[in-house]
């Protein structure tokens, strides 16, 4: 398969590791490349759900290679979680999993940091997982981080998390007014005890990719988060802190533009969100509730339900743009199942004048009013469906309208279910 990567394009969970986990059959090597165990990533097969928060989700094929990219913020302690979890289901990673030297850690104290910003009553609330994303990568950029490749350098380690401790400690007690219960020895005992068991995994990953081509390898680049979380592009400040689009995938991975094939958007055939901030085509109605009970929309990560609306179409028009989808996967149609009627939001309107495009500014986007088309739907499950002719008509004209307006990007998916046979392929990669 070509040098592809996935990406989301709405607001995350959009069914990113179906895609993945689908496609790694013809992959050789599955790469993260940004975000960190913010992302939830559930894979179904034969009705065994895993949902991988660190892992790259294509572990779960026996012999594929899975790297842990230098653009990933890596939380060891939720990463042999995820390795105990897979070897007791039978699936061994020794060999076939690696983590950049160049990645940088998630600490304890950017868990805590990240909780007492958000319930500073003086902060803006973003609604983050509280998995020390953003402190993490604000350390990476301030250049006092601390790299997984550390953790080799014990000396170096310990005078640097002394130091990292002493600041963490001073942020969160006299600005956020919060308690700091972390013990530096003991951390520094955890850490001892963690770097034991993930040093085997820690190497150069960018030489490692490099080789991998230079053996023609494929790779599949899995994307986390969604386009409109990207720290750059989305709506800000309530974004994550990594850039989520794809072009991030060379600085985050280590591999230059040309390596890329293709990429794939993941498109959800409705839309969600976790979390706070702007989204014009929520339904916080009856409509809404339906398309949560039948998407079983509860994060992956934090279980909070997320937020429903219908497919806008300007959101991602506007992914197409940002990304350079070569192709899309729409995924969940199957959710669509039980409604009558089914929106479409084709533009917005701004003070009665057609808008085409999504804003950059929070202010622009609340003065958004989303324009709908109504389209039929089908009524009838079509979760056992195994091909595009299949699919009921009404269904088709869904897809095809949804086509027609995000600049008639083939589609190489159609998912139907959460399992991986639920899964129709309609273009394959070439
Ligand atoms: P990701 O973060 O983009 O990988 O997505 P998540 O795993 O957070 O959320 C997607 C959810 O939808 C998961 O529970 C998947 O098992 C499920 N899912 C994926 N594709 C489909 C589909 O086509 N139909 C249905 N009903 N569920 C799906
Ligand atoms: P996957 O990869 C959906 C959201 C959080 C919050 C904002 C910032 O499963 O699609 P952070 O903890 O990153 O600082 O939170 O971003 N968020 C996600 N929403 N899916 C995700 O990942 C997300 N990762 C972060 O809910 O609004
Ligand atoms: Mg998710």
């Amino acid at each position: 398969m070509p040098n592809t990567i996935i990406v989301g394009s709405q607001w995350g969970d959009e069914g990113k590791a179906k895609v993945i986990d689908y496609l790694t059959k013809q992959s050789d090597l599955i790469i993260r490349y940004h975000g960190g165990a913010n992302a939830g990533h559930t894979v179904v097969v034969d009705g065994d759900k895993f949902i991988f928060h660190m892992v790259p989700s294509g572990i779960m094929y026996p012999g594929k290679k899975c790297v842990i990219g230098n653009g990933v913020v890596f939380d060891a302690e939720q990463f042999l979680v995820e390795v105990d979890e897979l070897k007791e289901k039978g699936i061994s990673v020794e060999g076939r999993l690696f983590i950049s030297d160049l990645a940088h850690l998630v600490l304890p104290y950017h868990k805590l940091l990240d909780k007492a910003r958000e319930s500073d009553s003086k902060n803006t609330k973003i609604g983050t997982t509280g998995r020390g994303i953003g402190p993490a990568y604000a350390d990476k950029v301030t250049r006092v981080g601390i790299r997984t490749g550390d953790l080799l350098d014990w000396d170096l380690f310990t005078e640097k998390l002394k130091k990292a401790f002493a600041e963490k400690k001073f942020l969160v007690e006299q600005m956020h007014k919060a308690t700091f219960d972390l013990d530096f020895e003991e951390t520094l005992k955890q850490f001892e005890e963690i770097t034991k068991r993930i040093a085997p995994y820690i190497c150069d990953t960018a030489d490692y990719l490099f080789n991998a081509l230079q053996a023609k390898e494929n790779l599949l680049f899995e994307g986390a988060q969604g386009t409109f979380l990207d720290i750059d592009h989305g709506t800000y400040p309530f974004v994550t802190s990594s850039n989520t689009l794809s072009g991030s995938v060379c600085a985050g991975a280590g591999v230059g533009p040309a390596t890329i094939d293709h990429v794939v958007g993941i498109v959800k055939a409705y839309t969600t969100r976790v979390g706070n901030g702007p989204f014009p085509t929520e339904q916080l109605n009856e409509d809404g509730e339906l398309l949560r009970k039948e998407g079983a929309e509860f994060g992956a990560t934090t279980g909070r339900p997320r937020r429903c609306g219908w497919f806008d179409s300007v959101v991602v028009r506007k992914a197409i743009a940002l990304n350079g989808f070569t192709r899309m996967a729409l995924t969940k149609l199957d959710v669509l199942n039980v409604f009558k009627e089914i929106k479409i939001c084709t533009h917005y309107e701004v003070d009665g004048v057609k808008r085409e495009s999504f804003p950059t500014t929070l202010k622009d986007i609340e003065k958004c009013v989303p324009i709908y088309e109504t389209l039929p739907g089908w009524e009838c499950d079509i979760s056992q469906c195994n091909s595009y002719e299949e699919l009921p008509e009404n269904a088709r004209k869904y897809i095809k309208r949804i086509q027609e307006l995000c600049y008639s990007i083939p589609a190489l998916i159609v998912s139907v279910g959460p399992d991986r046979s639920q899964t129709i392929e309609v273009e394959p990669l070439t």
